[in-house]
C-alpha cells in the first residue's frame, strides 16, 4: 500500500539543519518546542519540509488551518483581494460588510454584532474591557489553567504562569477558580460519582473573594493550553445560569474551539450556551490573521465611536479570507467531517491506549483530542520527557504533533478538518507505532 508520508533523513535533514542553526542566531528563543525540521510548503493535511520529507499534520499550525493548508479557494480569494486593496482601517469595504453579516448569521442567535480584530489576545482583551464597561464593575472570574492570550488583561485572566512570569502584579480584580480537570480531579471523584462538587467549590471561592464588583466570567469551552481538558457535560450551562443570576457578563473564549473544531461550528452549541460575548480567532482565517469579538448589541453598544478599533481590524485581505473560509465550510461540510473523523480517530486512540502503558488518558471530541502521557497509569505521574520523545519520534516517522498541558505532557491531536479516512488511519498507524515503542 502506498504511503502519503515520506521521511528519508534522520531529522533534521541537511537543509533544515543549516536553517535551524541560522535561525537560532537571529530569532528570539521564546517559542515552543517543535520537532527539528523547517517547513517549506503544505497542502491539505500534508506538510513538506525543505529537505523534501513529507508529514501528516496533527497541528493545523496551532489549530489554525481548519480548511486545510493552502486551500485553493482560500488562496485564490487572498490573491484576488491582495491585488485590489491592502488596508482601509476603519472604512467599510464590500467584503467587510458581507463578512460581518455572515458571521452574525453563524453565531448563537443572541450575538448580533461583530467587532473585527487580528489576534485572539486582542479579542479576549476587548471582551474583558467591554464586560467592565457594561457592568460598571471590575472583578473578572477566570479559571486556573486557562489561556486567553498574552496581552495584559488576557494574560492576567489566564491561569497558567508562563504568560505572567516576571511581569509584576497581574491586573487587579481577577479571581481565579478551579477548572474541572476530571482526569486529575482535585476532589478525588470519579466521573460516575461526580455531582460537580467542584462547581460548589468555585462558588465558595467567589463568595469569599469578591468585594461585590463582579463584572464577568471568562471561560474556554475546553481548556486548550492546559492540556485539552473538557469539563463534564452540563458544567458550562450551569456556569451560564450562575453568571446570569449574578448579573455577570459571560465571555466564552472560542479562539481555538470555534469553526468546527469540536464537531460543531461553535463548541458553545454542545450545551446551547448563550454567552453575552464570544471571542473567536485562529481557524476563522485558516492561516490569515483575523479574530473577532461577537457580542450582544446592547453589551458592545456601551462603547461609543472611536473608543475601540485596531489598525488591521477589518483588513480587506483578512475579510476576503474569512469569507472564503465560511464558504469552504459550507461547500465541504467540514463540521460534519470533523465529527465523523473525530469519532473514527478517538475509537482507534482508545484501542491504542489499551496497548500503551504510558497513554494515561484519551479525551476530547471532534478533531481536538488530548493524549496525556504518564509514567504509570496508576499514579498518573506526568511524563514530559516521554511526551517530547513522542513529538520527535512521530516526526521521524512522518507525523507532526505538538504538546500542551499544565505539566507539558499532553500530545495535541488537531489535524485540519479536511482530513480523510486514509490520512487518519496512516497518521494513527504512526502514532500507534510510536506509543507502543516508547523507551521509558
Ligand atoms: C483559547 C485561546 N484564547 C486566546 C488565545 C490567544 O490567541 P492569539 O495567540 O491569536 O493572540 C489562544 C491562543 O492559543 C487560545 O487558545
Amino acid at each position: 500500500m502506498s504511503r502519503l508520508t515520506r521521511v528519508k533523513d534522520t531529522l533534521p535533514g541537511p537543509k533544515s539543519r543549516a536553517l535551524l542553526d541560522e535561525w537560532h542566531n537571529y530569532e528570539a528563543n521564546c517559542v515552543g518546542y517543535q520537532a527539528p525540521l523547517v517547513w517549506d510548503y503544505a497542502e491539505g493535511c500534508l506538510v513538506t519540509d525543505v529537505d523534501g520529507n513529507r508529514y501528516l499534520d496533527w497541528t493545523s499550525g496551532v489549530l489554525v488551518t481548519n480548511v486545510g493548508h493552502c486551500h485553493p479557494r482560500l488562496v485564490e480569494a487572498i490573491r484576488r483581494q491582495a491585488g485590489r486593496l491592502l488596508n482601509n482601517y476603519d472604512f467599510p469595504t464590500p467584503e467587510r460588510v458581507a463578512l460581518a453579516k455572515r458571521m452574525v448569521e453563524t453565531t448563537p442567535p443572541n450575538l448580533d454584532r461583530v467587532f473585527l480584530l487580528s489576534t485572539g489576545s486582542e479579542a479576549t482583551e476587548a471582551a474583558i474591557r467591554v464586560a467592565k464597561r457594561y457592568t460598571g464593575n471590575f472583578e473578572i472570574i477566570a479559571f486556573s489553567g486557562g489561556f486567553h492570550g498574552r496581552t495584559y488583561a488576557a494574560a492576567s485572566a489566564g491561569g497558567l504562569p508562563g504568560p505572567k512570569k516576571g511581569y509584576g502584579p497581574i491586573m487587579p480584580g481577577v479571581i481565579h477558580v478551579p477548572y474541572p480537570y476530571c482526569y486529575r480531579c482535585p476532589l478525588g471523584k470519579s466521573c460516575d460519582a461526580c455531582a460537580m462538587e467542584c462547581f460548589d467549590v468555585m462558588e465558595t471561592i467567589v463568595k469569599a473573594a469578591s468585594t461585590g464588583s463582579l463584572a464577568g466570567v471568562i471561560v474556554e469551552p475546553y481548556q486548550g493550553a492546559a492540556g485539552f481538558i473538557f469539563p463534564p457535560d452540563g458544567y458550562l450551562k450551569r456556569l451560564e445560569t450562575w453568571a446570569r443570576e449574578h448579573d455577570m457578563v459571560l465571555i466564552v473564549d472560542e479562539v481555538q474551539s470555534s469553526y468546527g473544531r469540536t464537531g460543531k461550528m461553535y463548541a458553545a452549541e454542545w450545551e446551547g450556551l448563550r454567552p453575552h460575548l464570544m471571542a473567536i480567532g485562529k481557524g476563522i482565517g485558516s492561516g490569515i490573521p483575523i479574530s473577532a469579538l461577537m457580542s450582544e448589541a446592547e453589551v458592545i453598544g456601551v462603547l461609543g465611536p472611536g473608543e475601540m478599533s485596531s489598525t488591521a481590524g477589518g483588513n480587506p485581505v483578512s475579510c476576503a479570507a474569512a469569507l472564503a473560509v465560511l464558504e469552504i465550510f459550507e461547500q465541504e461540510n467540514l463540521v460534519e467531517n470533523a465529527a465523523r473523523m473525530g469519532a473514527l480517530m478517538k475509537a482507534r486512540l482508545l484501542e491504542i491506549q489499551e496497548k500503551c502503558p504510558y497513554l494515561g488518558d484519551v479525551r476530547g471530541r471532534g478533531l481536538v483530542m488530548g493524549l496525556e502521557i504518564v509514567r504509570d497509569k496508576r499514579t498518573k505521574e506526568p511524563a514530559p520527557d516521554l511526551t517530547r520523545q513522542v513529538i520527535d519520534r512521530a516526526a521521524q516517522n512522518g507525523l507532526l504533533v505538538g504538546s500542551v498541558g499544565i505539566f507539558g505532557s499532553v500530545i495535541r491531536v488537531a489535524p485540519p478538518l479536511v482530513i480523510t479516512a486514509e490520512e487518519a488511519h496512516e497518521s494513527l498507524d504512526i502514532m500507534e507505532h510510536v506509543l507502543t515503542n516508547l523507551a521509558a
